[in-house]
Protein backbone atom coordinates (compact mmCIF):
# COMPACT_ATOMS: atom_id res chain seq x y z
CA UNK A 1 0.00 0.00 0.00
CA UNK A 2 1.33 3.46 -0.83
CA UNK A 3 1.20 6.20 1.41
CA UNK A 4 -1.44 8.18 -0.67
CA UNK A 5 -4.77 7.31 -1.67
CA UNK A 6 -5.55 5.14 -5.24
CA UNK A 7 -6.69 8.03 -7.58
CA UNK A 8 -4.67 10.67 -6.17
CA UNK A 9 -4.65 13.83 -8.83
CA UNK A 10 -1.25 13.95 -9.63
CA UNK A 11 -0.87 16.90 -12.58
CA UNK A 12 0.45 20.10 -12.79
CA UNK A 13 -1.10 23.53 -13.30
CA UNK A 14 -1.23 26.83 -14.90
CA UNK A 15 -3.75 29.59 -15.79
CA UNK A 16 -5.21 30.84 -19.57
CA UNK A 17 -3.30 34.36 -19.54
CA UNK A 18 -0.03 32.65 -17.86
CA UNK A 19 0.53 30.30 -21.52
CA UNK A 20 -2.69 30.93 -23.63
CA UNK A 21 -0.99 33.57 -25.73
CA UNK A 22 -3.70 34.15 -28.64
CA UNK A 23 -4.84 37.40 -26.83
CA UNK A 24 -6.40 38.35 -30.24
CA UNK A 25 -7.60 35.30 -31.57
CA UNK A 26 -10.96 33.53 -32.01
CA UNK A 27 -12.94 36.44 -30.54
CA UNK A 28 -11.31 36.82 -27.50
CA UNK A 29 -11.45 40.57 -25.78
CA UNK A 30 -9.02 42.53 -23.62
CA UNK A 31 -8.38 41.04 -20.03
CA UNK A 32 -6.52 42.56 -17.31
CA UNK A 33 -3.49 40.56 -17.82
CA UNK A 34 -3.74 41.59 -21.39
CA UNK A 35 -2.69 45.37 -20.14
CA UNK A 36 0.31 44.32 -17.93
CA UNK A 37 3.71 44.73 -18.84
CA UNK A 38 7.08 42.93 -18.15
CA UNK A 39 8.62 43.80 -14.94
CA UNK A 40 11.30 42.01 -12.87
CA UNK A 41 12.01 40.43 -9.42
CA UNK A 42 12.80 44.44 -8.67
CA UNK A 43 10.91 46.30 -11.03
CA UNK A 44 6.68 45.73 -10.77
CA UNK A 45 4.71 45.24 -13.73
CA UNK A 46 2.80 48.20 -15.04
CA UNK A 47 -1.08 48.07 -15.60
CA UNK A 48 -1.56 50.29 -18.40
CA UNK A 49 -4.83 52.23 -19.14
CA UNK A 50 -5.46 49.75 -22.34
CA UNK A 51 -2.85 48.12 -24.26
CA UNK A 52 -0.08 51.30 -25.56
CA UNK A 53 1.96 51.14 -28.32
CA UNK A 54 5.91 50.32 -27.61
CA UNK A 55 5.30 48.36 -23.94
CA UNK A 56 5.83 45.27 -23.90
CA UNK A 57 3.08 42.99 -22.74
CA UNK A 58 4.37 39.40 -22.44
CA UNK A 59 0.83 37.67 -21.86
CA UNK A 60 0.24 38.34 -25.39
CA UNK A 61 1.93 35.54 -26.72
CA UNK A 62 2.98 33.82 -23.83
CA UNK A 63 3.69 30.23 -25.02
CA UNK A 64 1.36 30.15 -27.27
CA UNK A 65 -0.17 27.46 -25.62
CA UNK A 66 -3.55 27.93 -27.99
CA UNK A 67 -1.82 26.77 -31.06
CA UNK A 68 0.77 24.07 -29.09
CA UNK A 69 -2.43 22.42 -26.77
CA UNK A 70 -2.31 19.13 -28.46
CA UNK A 71 1.53 19.21 -28.38
CA UNK A 72 1.92 20.46 -24.12
CA UNK A 73 -0.81 18.16 -23.44
CA UNK A 74 0.31 14.85 -24.90
CA UNK A 75 3.88 15.47 -22.64
CA UNK A 76 1.77 15.95 -20.11
CA UNK A 77 0.27 12.46 -20.67
CA UNK A 78 3.84 11.60 -21.34
CA UNK A 79 4.61 12.62 -17.66
CA UNK A 80 1.81 10.37 -16.37
CA UNK A 81 -0.27 13.71 -15.11
CA UNK A 82 -4.30 12.19 -13.89
CA UNK A 83 -4.75 16.25 -13.91
CA UNK A 84 -4.77 19.03 -15.30
CA UNK A 85 -5.63 22.08 -13.86
CA UNK A 86 -5.88 25.20 -16.07
CA UNK A 87 -8.53 28.19 -15.70
CA UNK A 88 -10.90 29.44 -18.57
CA UNK A 89 -10.00 33.11 -19.87
CA UNK A 90 -13.22 35.04 -18.88
CA UNK A 91 -12.77 36.75 -22.56
CA UNK A 92 -12.79 34.07 -24.74
CA UNK A 93 -16.01 34.01 -23.10
CA UNK A 94 -17.25 36.75 -23.24
CA UNK A 95 -15.04 39.19 -24.63
CA UNK A 96 -16.13 42.62 -22.55
CA UNK A 97 -17.82 40.27 -19.70
CA UNK A 98 -21.44 42.19 -19.94
CA UNK A 99 -22.71 40.73 -22.91
CA UNK A 100 -25.91 38.83 -22.60
CA UNK A 101 -24.86 36.39 -25.09
CA UNK A 102 -21.14 33.94 -25.00
CA UNK A 103 -18.80 33.66 -27.87
CA UNK A 104 -18.97 30.33 -29.52
CA UNK A 105 -15.26 29.79 -30.41
CA UNK A 106 -14.40 30.94 -27.30
CA UNK A 107 -16.26 27.75 -26.22
CA UNK A 108 -14.82 25.65 -29.07
CA UNK A 109 -11.65 26.20 -27.92
CA UNK A 110 -12.13 24.69 -24.54
CA UNK A 111 -14.30 22.21 -25.56
CA UNK A 112 -10.53 21.16 -27.83
CA UNK A 113 -8.76 21.29 -25.01
CA UNK A 114 -10.57 19.39 -22.07
CA UNK A 115 -11.22 16.86 -25.38
CA UNK A 116 -7.52 16.60 -25.67
CA UNK A 117 -7.30 15.84 -21.75
CA UNK A 118 -9.72 13.48 -22.13
CA UNK A 119 -8.03 11.63 -24.95
CA UNK A 120 -4.82 10.85 -22.16
CA UNK A 121 -7.46 10.19 -19.28
CA UNK A 122 -6.30 13.27 -17.67
CA UNK A 123 -9.05 14.90 -15.68
CA UNK A 124 -9.55 19.02 -16.07
CA UNK A 125 -9.98 21.41 -13.11
CA UNK A 126 -10.86 24.18 -13.61
CA UNK A 127 -10.65 27.86 -11.87
CA UNK A 128 -13.36 30.26 -13.31
CA UNK A 129 -11.30 33.58 -12.21
CA UNK A 130 -7.70 33.54 -12.68
CA UNK A 131 -6.15 37.12 -12.79
CA UNK A 132 -7.70 37.94 -15.87
CA UNK A 133 -11.02 39.71 -15.91
CA UNK A 134 -12.30 41.36 -18.63
CA UNK A 135 -10.73 45.02 -19.44
CA UNK A 136 -14.32 46.73 -19.85
CA UNK A 137 -15.33 45.77 -16.89
CA UNK A 138 -12.86 47.63 -14.70
CA UNK A 139 -13.02 50.72 -17.09
CA UNK A 140 -16.83 50.76 -17.17
CA UNK A 141 -17.91 49.37 -13.41
CA UNK A 142 -15.07 49.82 -11.44
CA UNK A 143 -14.36 46.28 -11.32
CA UNK A 144 -15.94 44.67 -8.34
CA UNK A 145 -16.58 47.27 -7.09
CA UNK A 146 -19.42 47.34 -8.24
CA UNK A 147 -22.65 45.11 -7.59
CA UNK A 148 -23.48 44.23 -11.07
CA UNK A 149 -20.15 42.13 -11.53
CA UNK A 150 -22.14 39.03 -9.59
CA UNK A 151 -24.40 38.93 -12.37
CA UNK A 152 -21.90 38.96 -14.65
CA UNK A 153 -19.90 36.14 -13.37
CA UNK A 154 -22.79 33.74 -13.13
CA UNK A 155 -23.54 34.48 -16.78
CA UNK A 156 -20.05 33.50 -17.01
CA UNK A 157 -20.31 30.64 -14.32
CA UNK A 158 -23.72 29.21 -15.94
CA UNK A 159 -22.29 28.91 -19.63
CA UNK A 160 -19.60 27.31 -18.86
CA UNK A 161 -21.04 24.98 -16.10
CA UNK A 162 -23.58 24.18 -18.84
CA UNK A 163 -21.01 23.50 -21.46
CA UNK A 164 -18.75 21.89 -19.81
CA UNK A 165 -20.74 19.70 -17.05
CA UNK A 166 -19.78 16.22 -18.75
CA UNK A 167 -16.03 16.57 -19.16
CA UNK A 168 -14.91 18.97 -15.90
CA UNK A 169 -16.27 17.89 -12.35
CA UNK A 170 -13.59 19.72 -11.07
CA UNK A 171 -13.86 23.95 -10.62
CA UNK A 172 -12.78 26.77 -8.43
CA UNK A 173 -14.46 30.03 -8.57
CA UNK A 174 -12.29 32.92 -7.47
CA UNK A 175 -7.80 31.75 -8.08
CA UNK A 176 -6.17 33.51 -4.62
CA UNK A 177 -9.03 35.57 -3.12
CA UNK A 178 -7.46 35.59 -0.13
CA UNK A 179 -4.27 37.92 -1.91
CA UNK A 180 -6.44 40.81 -1.08
CA UNK A 181 -5.27 40.81 2.48
CA UNK A 182 -2.26 42.52 1.09
CA UNK A 183 -4.69 45.69 0.05
CA UNK A 184 -1.50 48.08 -0.28
CA UNK A 185 -0.01 46.09 -3.36
CA UNK A 186 -1.72 47.45 -6.40
CA UNK A 187 -1.06 44.74 -8.25
CA UNK A 188 -2.99 42.30 -5.84
CA UNK A 189 -5.97 44.24 -5.95
CA UNK A 190 -6.31 44.82 -9.61
CA UNK A 191 -5.49 41.14 -10.10
CA UNK A 192 -8.36 40.30 -7.67
CA UNK A 193 -10.75 42.11 -7.87
CA UNK A 194 -10.28 44.58 -10.90
CA UNK A 195 -9.54 47.38 -8.33
CA UNK A 196 -7.38 49.99 -9.47
CA UNK A 197 -6.52 53.29 -6.94
CA UNK A 198 -4.95 56.93 -7.47
CA UNK A 199 -1.61 57.27 -6.57
CA UNK A 200 -2.84 59.33 -3.68
CA UNK A 201 -5.30 56.95 -2.11
CA UNK A 202 -5.16 56.04 1.58
CA UNK A 203 -4.70 52.48 2.85
CA UNK A 204 -8.29 53.22 4.66
CA UNK A 205 -9.73 53.87 1.29
CA UNK A 206 -8.02 50.58 -0.31
CA UNK A 207 -8.66 48.28 2.47
CA UNK A 208 -12.46 49.74 2.44
CA UNK A 209 -13.01 48.90 -0.88
CA UNK A 210 -11.42 45.96 -0.81
CA UNK A 211 -13.81 44.10 1.77
CA UNK A 212 -16.11 45.55 -0.48
CA UNK A 213 -15.36 44.12 -3.76
CA UNK A 214 -14.47 41.04 -1.78
CA UNK A 215 -17.96 40.50 -0.39
CA UNK A 216 -19.30 40.42 -3.92
CA UNK A 217 -16.95 37.87 -4.94
CA UNK A 218 -17.89 36.04 -2.21
CA UNK A 219 -21.57 35.99 -2.76
CA UNK A 220 -20.96 35.56 -6.62
CA UNK A 221 -18.94 32.32 -5.40
CA UNK A 222 -21.34 30.80 -3.42
CA UNK A 223 -24.11 30.99 -6.20
CA UNK A 224 -21.91 29.53 -8.48
CA UNK A 225 -21.63 26.63 -6.08
CA UNK A 226 -25.30 26.26 -5.81
CA UNK A 227 -25.85 26.68 -9.64
CA UNK A 228 -23.06 24.24 -10.37
CA UNK A 229 -24.65 21.90 -7.98
CA UNK A 230 -28.24 22.43 -9.77
CA UNK A 231 -26.54 22.04 -12.95
CA UNK A 232 -24.50 18.73 -12.14
CA UNK A 233 -25.18 17.38 -9.02
CA UNK A 234 -21.32 15.57 -9.44
CA UNK A 235 -19.57 18.56 -9.65
CA UNK A 236 -16.77 19.44 -7.12
CA UNK A 237 -16.66 23.45 -6.52
CA UNK A 238 -14.21 24.55 -4.17
CA UNK A 239 -12.74 27.53 -3.02
CA UNK A 240 -9.08 28.72 -4.68
CA UNK A 241 -6.47 30.17 -1.16
CA UNK A 242 -3.07 31.18 -1.51
CA UNK A 243 -1.99 29.37 1.68
CA UNK A 244 1.11 31.14 2.92
CA UNK A 245 1.12 30.31 7.19
CA UNK A 246 2.09 33.38 9.28
CA UNK A 247 4.81 32.50 11.58
CA UNK A 248 5.11 34.34 15.23
CA UNK A 249 9.10 35.17 15.23
CA UNK A 250 9.49 34.22 18.88
CA UNK A 251 7.63 32.89 21.84
CA UNK A 252 6.87 35.72 23.13
CA UNK A 253 2.41 35.90 23.58
CA UNK A 254 2.24 38.85 21.47
CA UNK A 255 4.27 37.60 18.65
CA UNK A 256 2.29 34.81 18.58
CA UNK A 257 -1.00 37.00 18.64
CA UNK A 258 0.15 38.64 16.23
CA UNK A 259 0.51 35.72 14.07
CA UNK A 260 -2.99 34.42 15.09
CA UNK A 261 -4.58 38.15 13.85
CA UNK A 262 -2.29 37.67 10.52
CA UNK A 263 -3.91 34.46 10.18
CA UNK A 264 -7.52 35.75 10.71
CA UNK A 265 -6.86 38.74 8.44
CA UNK A 266 -5.96 35.71 5.17
CA UNK A 267 -8.47 33.27 6.26
CA UNK A 268 -11.61 35.06 6.58
CA UNK A 269 -12.58 34.75 3.02
CA UNK A 270 -12.20 30.48 3.72
CA UNK A 271 -14.29 30.55 6.59
CA UNK A 272 -16.87 32.14 4.82
CA UNK A 273 -16.71 30.08 1.58
CA UNK A 274 -16.48 26.85 3.80
CA UNK A 275 -18.62 27.82 6.27
CA UNK A 276 -21.60 29.81 5.07
CA UNK A 277 -20.89 32.63 7.23
CA UNK A 278 -18.42 35.87 8.22
CA UNK A 279 -16.46 34.91 11.30
CA UNK A 280 -16.81 36.49 14.84
CA UNK A 281 -13.77 38.50 14.36
CA UNK A 282 -14.31 40.00 10.90
CA UNK A 283 -17.72 40.59 12.19
CA UNK A 284 -16.02 42.70 15.16
CA UNK A 285 -12.98 44.01 13.07
CA UNK A 286 -15.56 45.81 10.37
CA UNK A 287 -17.72 47.39 13.26
CA UNK A 288 -14.66 48.73 14.97
CA UNK A 289 -13.10 50.01 12.13
CA UNK A 290 -16.74 51.38 10.15
CA UNK A 291 -16.01 49.72 6.95
CA UNK A 292 -19.68 48.71 6.51
CA UNK A 293 -19.76 46.79 3.23
CA UNK A 294 -22.68 46.70 1.74
CA UNK A 295 -24.13 43.29 2.64
CA UNK A 296 -27.59 42.51 2.74
CA UNK A 297 -30.20 39.66 4.15
CA UNK A 298 -30.36 38.21 0.23
CA UNK A 299 -26.27 37.85 0.63
CA UNK A 300 -26.24 36.45 4.01
CA UNK A 301 -28.55 33.49 2.76
CA UNK A 302 -26.67 33.15 -0.05
CA UNK A 303 -23.43 32.50 1.47
CA UNK A 304 -24.92 30.16 3.52
CA UNK A 305 -26.11 28.24 0.64
CA UNK A 306 -23.51 27.77 -1.16
CA UNK A 307 -20.95 26.52 1.11
CA UNK A 308 -17.27 24.67 -1.14
CA UNK A 309 -16.78 21.05 -1.74
CA UNK A 310 -13.07 21.59 -0.79
CA UNK A 311 -10.53 23.71 -0.42
CA UNK A 312 -7.90 24.33 -3.48
CA UNK A 313 -5.01 26.07 -2.43
CA UNK A 314 -1.22 27.32 -3.25
CA UNK A 315 1.88 26.72 -0.92
CA UNK A 316 5.12 28.37 -1.72
CA UNK A 317 6.34 30.07 1.52
CA UNK A 318 6.01 31.02 5.03
CA UNK A 319 5.66 34.50 6.60
CA UNK A 320 6.79 35.31 9.77
CA UNK A 321 5.75 38.45 12.19
CA UNK A 322 6.85 40.38 15.10
CA UNK A 323 4.36 42.51 17.70
CA UNK A 324 5.23 46.14 17.15
CA UNK A 325 4.06 48.77 19.98
CA UNK A 326 3.02 51.14 16.75
CA UNK A 327 0.02 48.46 16.56
CA UNK A 328 -1.51 47.39 19.74
CA UNK A 329 -4.60 46.64 17.88
CA UNK A 330 -2.48 43.89 16.07
CA UNK A 331 -3.82 44.83 12.57
CA UNK A 332 -2.59 42.79 10.20
CA UNK A 333 -1.70 44.93 6.95
CA UNK A 334 0.26 41.97 4.47
CA UNK A 335 3.10 43.61 5.03
CA UNK A 336 4.34 45.90 7.85
CA UNK A 337 4.79 43.42 10.72
CA UNK A 338 6.99 40.76 8.08
CA UNK A 339 10.19 39.70 9.56
CA UNK A 340 13.04 37.82 8.05
CA UNK A 341 13.03 33.78 9.18
CA UNK A 342 16.86 32.98 10.07
CA UNK A 343 15.61 29.08 9.58
CA UNK A 344 14.73 29.35 6.37
CA UNK A 345 16.47 29.75 2.92
CA UNK A 346 15.02 32.07 0.01
CA UNK A 347 14.30 31.37 -3.82
CA UNK A 348 16.27 33.95 -6.36
CA UNK A 349 12.83 36.02 -5.99
CA UNK A 350 13.09 35.81 -2.22
CA UNK A 351 10.49 33.52 -1.45
CA UNK A 352 11.45 31.14 1.82
CA UNK A 353 11.41 27.87 0.84
CA UNK A 354 10.01 25.63 4.04
CA UNK A 355 8.53 22.23 3.07
CA UNK A 356 7.72 21.39 6.55
CA UNK A 357 5.16 24.33 6.96
CA UNK A 358 3.68 22.75 3.72
CA UNK A 359 2.89 19.45 6.83
CA UNK A 360 1.67 22.19 9.40
CA UNK A 361 -0.52 23.95 6.88
CA UNK A 362 -2.30 20.79 5.82
CA UNK A 363 -3.08 20.05 9.54
CA UNK A 364 -3.83 23.59 10.07
CA UNK A 365 -6.53 23.69 7.16
CA UNK A 366 -7.77 19.98 7.89
CA UNK A 367 -8.54 20.54 11.70
CA UNK A 368 -9.93 23.74 10.41
CA UNK A 369 -12.29 22.92 8.31
CA UNK A 370 -12.83 19.50 7.86
CA UNK A 371 -12.99 19.76 4.24
CA UNK A 372 -11.05 17.60 1.40
CA UNK A 373 -7.94 19.60 0.58
CA UNK A 374 -6.48 19.63 -3.04
CA UNK A 375 -2.73 21.24 -3.61
CA UNK A 376 -3.08 23.50 -7.15
CA UNK A 377 0.21 24.92 -7.00
CA UNK A 378 3.25 24.63 -5.28
CA UNK A 379 6.83 25.35 -6.76
CA UNK A 380 10.02 27.18 -7.44
CA UNK A 381 10.44 29.46 -9.79
CA UNK A 382 14.12 29.31 -11.06
CA UNK A 383 16.50 30.41 -13.76
CA UNK A 384 17.64 26.88 -15.88
CA UNK A 385 20.64 26.89 -17.93
CA UNK A 386 20.42 25.28 -21.71
CA UNK A 387 23.43 23.10 -22.12
CA UNK A 388 25.29 22.68 -25.38
CA UNK A 389 22.98 19.12 -26.07
CA UNK A 390 20.24 20.98 -25.08
CA UNK A 391 19.91 19.24 -21.54
CA UNK A 392 18.82 21.06 -18.91
CA UNK A 393 19.90 19.54 -15.45
CA UNK A 394 17.35 20.73 -12.68
CA UNK A 395 18.27 19.65 -9.45
CA UNK A 396 17.66 22.63 -7.67
CA UNK A 397 13.39 22.05 -8.54
CA UNK A 398 13.48 18.52 -7.47
CA UNK A 399 14.91 18.99 -4.41
CA UNK A 400 12.25 21.70 -3.77
CA UNK A 401 9.42 19.41 -4.91
CA UNK A 402 10.67 16.05 -3.37
CA UNK A 403 10.99 18.22 -0.12
CA UNK A 404 7.04 18.77 -0.54
CA UNK A 405 6.06 15.74 -1.64
CA UNK A 406 7.60 14.00 1.38
CA UNK A 407 5.53 16.06 3.97
CA UNK A 408 2.77 16.26 1.63
CA UNK A 409 2.67 12.30 2.26
CA UNK A 410 3.50 12.48 5.93
CA UNK A 411 0.47 15.15 6.15
CA UNK A 412 -1.66 11.94 4.75
CA UNK A 413 0.20 8.73 5.85
CA UNK A 414 0.56 10.02 9.53
CA UNK A 415 -1.33 12.67 10.81
CA UNK A 416 -4.64 11.65 8.31
CA UNK A 417 -5.38 14.57 6.12
CA UNK A 418 -7.73 14.22 3.46
CA UNK A 419 -6.02 14.91 0.17
CA UNK A 420 -7.27 14.91 -3.20
CA UNK A 421 -4.53 15.35 -5.79
CA UNK A 422 -0.92 17.52 -5.95
CA UNK A 423 -0.50 20.08 -9.06
CA UNK A 424 2.29 21.99 -9.38
CA UNK A 425 2.43 25.30 -10.65
CA UNK A 426 3.70 26.00 -14.44
CA UNK A 427 4.05 22.41 -14.93
CA UNK A 428 5.19 23.74 -18.69
CA UNK A 429 7.43 27.35 -18.74
CA UNK A 430 4.96 30.29 -18.59
CA UNK A 431 4.70 33.84 -17.96
CA UNK A 432 5.15 34.98 -14.48
CA UNK A 433 2.29 36.71 -13.32
CA UNK A 434 3.69 38.43 -10.08
CA UNK A 435 7.12 39.74 -12.28
CA UNK A 436 5.68 39.28 -16.49
CA UNK A 437 9.05 37.10 -16.45
CA UNK A 438 9.72 33.89 -19.12
CA UNK A 439 12.96 33.28 -16.96
CA UNK A 440 11.15 33.02 -13.59
CA UNK A 441 10.48 29.41 -14.92
CA UNK A 442 8.66 26.78 -12.50
CA UNK A 443 8.44 24.01 -15.52
CA UNK A 444 8.93 20.35 -16.21
CA UNK A 445 9.24 21.50 -19.57
CA UNK A 446 11.00 23.83 -20.96
CA UNK A 447 10.10 26.46 -23.82
CA UNK A 448 12.38 28.48 -25.56
CA UNK A 449 11.64 31.90 -24.92
CA UNK A 450 13.38 34.31 -22.58
CA UNK A 451 12.34 37.70 -20.80
CA UNK A 452 12.92 39.76 -24.07
CA UNK A 453 10.18 37.83 -26.06
CA UNK A 454 12.95 35.58 -27.86
CA UNK A 455 13.05 32.12 -28.91
CA UNK A 456 11.56 29.61 -31.00
CA UNK A 457 8.77 28.40 -28.45
CA UNK A 458 10.38 24.95 -29.16
CA UNK A 459 9.64 22.49 -25.88
CA UNK A 460 11.93 20.33 -24.32
CA UNK A 461 12.34 18.15 -20.94
CA UNK A 462 13.86 19.35 -18.38
CA UNK A 463 15.75 16.45 -15.86
CA UNK A 464 12.77 16.89 -13.20
CA UNK A 465 10.23 15.88 -16.33
CA UNK A 466 11.35 11.91 -15.90
CA UNK A 467 12.04 12.31 -12.19
CA UNK A 468 8.21 13.63 -11.85
CA UNK A 469 7.14 10.97 -14.24
CA UNK A 470 8.88 7.85 -11.91
CA UNK A 471 7.04 10.10 -9.16
CA UNK A 472 3.56 9.36 -10.95
CA UNK A 473 4.09 6.31 -11.52
CA UNK A 474 4.68 4.98 -8.26
CA UNK A 475 2.22 7.12 -6.31
CA UNK A 476 4.78 8.94 -4.93
CA UNK A 477 6.99 5.68 -3.35
CA UNK A 478 9.97 7.00 -5.20
CA UNK A 479 10.78 10.38 -4.87
C1 LIG B 1 0.17 32.22 -7.65
C2 LIG B 1 -0.71 32.46 -8.83
O1 LIG B 1 0.11 33.33 -6.83
O2 LIG B 1 1.53 32.11 -7.82
C3 LIG B 1 -0.10 32.13 -10.16
O3 LIG B 1 -1.95 31.79 -8.70
C4 LIG B 1 1.35 32.57 -10.15
O4 LIG B 1 -0.85 32.75 -11.16
C5 LIG B 1 2.08 31.77 -9.08
O5 LIG B 1 1.99 32.44 -11.37
C6 LIG B 1 3.56 32.01 -9.00
O6 LIG B 1 3.82 33.38 -8.90
P1 LIG B 1 4.80 34.09 -9.91
O7 LIG B 1 4.73 35.52 -9.55
O8 LIG B 1 6.14 33.49 -9.66
O9 LIG B 1 4.30 33.79 -11.27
Amino acid sequence: MTKLPDGFLWGGAVAAHQLEGGWQEGGKGVSLADVMTAGDANTPREITDGVLPGKNYPNHEAIDFYHHYKEDIKLFAEMGFKAFRTSIAWTRIFPNGDEALPNEEGLKFYDDVFAECKKYGIEPVITLAHFEMPWHLIKEYGGWRDRRLIDFYLRFAEVCFNRYKDVVKYWMTFNEIDNQADYNRKFSMATNSGLLFADDSTPAEREAAMYQASHYELVASAKAVRLGHAINPDFKIGSMINFTPQYPASSKPEDILMADKAMQKRSWWSDVQVNGEYPGYMKAYLRKTGYAPDITDADRAALAAGKVDYIGFSYYSSNTVTAKADNPDYNFDGESEQTANPHLPKSDWGWTIDPVGLRSSLNWLYERYRVPLMIVENGLGAYDKVEADGSIHDPYRIDYLRAHIEQMEKAVDEDGVDLVGYMPWGCIDLVSAGTGQMDKRYGFIYVDKNDAGEGTLARSRKDSFAWYKKVIATNGEDL
